[in-house]
């Protein structure tokens, strides 16, 4: 099957195949060719350029895409798609004055999640979470990671990361699974978390491992959760059976979790809203991206990463949605690139590589996703009719997407 996209007013983020991340002040710039075409044979780009370059060459399908924007698909290196029921009373909650903290305190938070989640059936987990992803698909996401960590069971965690496998296998959405047993103490365990970690260390690595369930290791690093020390025996008995850390980390305190993940080679570290000057420092000339999921402090109303101070130090910058039922009801990655720019005063084009290459960086794949280059998948976006892809951020409530390309074929 070849696919010809012509008169594409604008096409973003054109890279060769040697760059798999940008960082610093090259985060600016977002290479694009204007009056562009853009050919896929069957799954791969396989061709772009100008208009005055297209071959002439018979193809299965064309698509117009005259005062369209084309740009490779959103890569979301942070989500927990996969939960039961939902928070809403906790929402509530907080509005009515509680903190998230204090509802966690009470029994509410992820152990409410994990309570919901045991009682539901794989089936019911299954398409409830389906929705999710449909809906995520079709805001221009083409590259998911979802996380475990709902389950705080060996079954619970198991069922979730069979249902992440269900759904790699059943879409065409690029998905990697990771473990996140190390989520919250279970009440079970509220006094004995010595033997959580070594129900996780013992019991759920070993299974997962076997079955093959997951990609990487994630401990949510946090006062009241799991200390630095705790997270360092979880991810280094994570990496014993070759899962990778990708670690929650300066969600509320800094505590030490970025130093000890740059130390284990952790592919990222994610949330970063409370960063030191030595949080910075530890993050420099390192493998580890930085991911920041503005839509939870904006859910939250938390602080923000602060991606100015960051960039300016030289560091790259990923955005997810971290799409969960307690601190961000939403997987829209449109919201998350105009909520940085509005919020994180992120200039678009910072934003759009933090949301495509330096996403793809972030779930071990920007060989070959997250940018315009020949040879990568053709998961592609081509918007509505815009006047310039600023329009993308300025317009933040709208949907601006028209066409969705996933695998090279039209998905909605
Ligand atoms: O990334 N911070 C830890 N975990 C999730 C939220 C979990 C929940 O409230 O259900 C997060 O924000
Ligand atoms: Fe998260």
């Amino acid at each position: 099957m070849t696919t010809l996209i012509t008169n594409i007013k604008e096409l973003l983020q054109i890279r060769n195949e040697n760059s798999t991340k940008v960082s610093g002040a090259e985060m600016a710039i977002l290479p694009s060719i204007k009056n562009a075409f853009l050919l896929i044979e069957n799954d791969l780009i396989t061709d772009f350029g100008s208009m005055e370059k297209m071959p002439i060459r018979e193809v299965d399908q064309i698509i117009d895409a005259t005062g369209k924007i084309v740009l490779p698909s959103w890569c979301d290196s942070h989500t927990h798609i996969v939960y039961a029921g939902n928070r809403e009373q906790e929402f509530v909650d907080r509005i009515n004055g509680l903190t998230y903290e204090e509802i966690a305190n009470r029994g509410g938070g992820i152990l409410n999640s994990a309570q919901k989640l045991n009682e539901t059936s794989e089936d019911e987990l299954y398409s409830q979470s389906e929705q999710r992803l449909k809906e995520v698909i079709k805001l221009g996401t083409g590259a998911v990671e979802i996380k475990s960590g709902y389950g705080l069971t060996v079954e619970g965690e198991l069922k979730m990361l069979r249902v992440i496998k269900k759904l790699a296998q059943n879409y065409p959405i690029t998905i990697k699974a990771t473990f996140l047993g190390a989520h919250a103490y279970p009440s079970l365990y509220k006094d004995n978390k010595e033997g959580y970690l070594d129900l996780i260390i013992n019991k759920m690595l070993p299974e997962i491992a076997k079955e093959k369930l997951a990609d990487f290791i994630d401990v949510f690093c946090e006062t009241g959760y799991f200390s630095v020390a705790q997270t360092k025996k979880i991810i280094e008995a994570g990496l014993r059976y070759g899962l990778i850390p990708k670690i929650h980390v300066n969600q509320f305190n800094s505590i030490g979790g970025i130093q000890m993940g740059v130390k284990h080679k952790a592919l990222s570290v994610d949330h970063l809203e409370i960063m030191n000057p030595e949080d910075v420092e530890a993050l420099l000339h390192t493998e580890t991206m930085p991911v920041a999921l503005p839509s939870c402090s904006y859910f939250l109303s938390i602080p923000y990463t602060p991606a100015r101070k960051m960039i300016a130090a030289g560091l790259p910058l990923a955005l997810a949605t971290d799409y969960n039922p307690g601190s961000t009801p939403s997987g829209n990655m449109n919201f998350v690139v105009a909520t940085a720019c509005i919020k994180m005063k992120m200039t678009p084009e910072e934003a759009i590589n933090a949301a495509t290459l330096n996403g793809a960086y972030a779930m071990g794949i920007s060989t070959t996703h997250g940018s315009i280059t020949i040879g990568k998948k053709a998961n592609l976006i081509i918007t509505k009719t815009l006047h310039s892809f600023y329009q993308l951020p300025y317009a933040f409530g709208s949907n601006l997407i028209d066409t969705v390309i996933l695998d090279g074929k039209v998905y909605a």
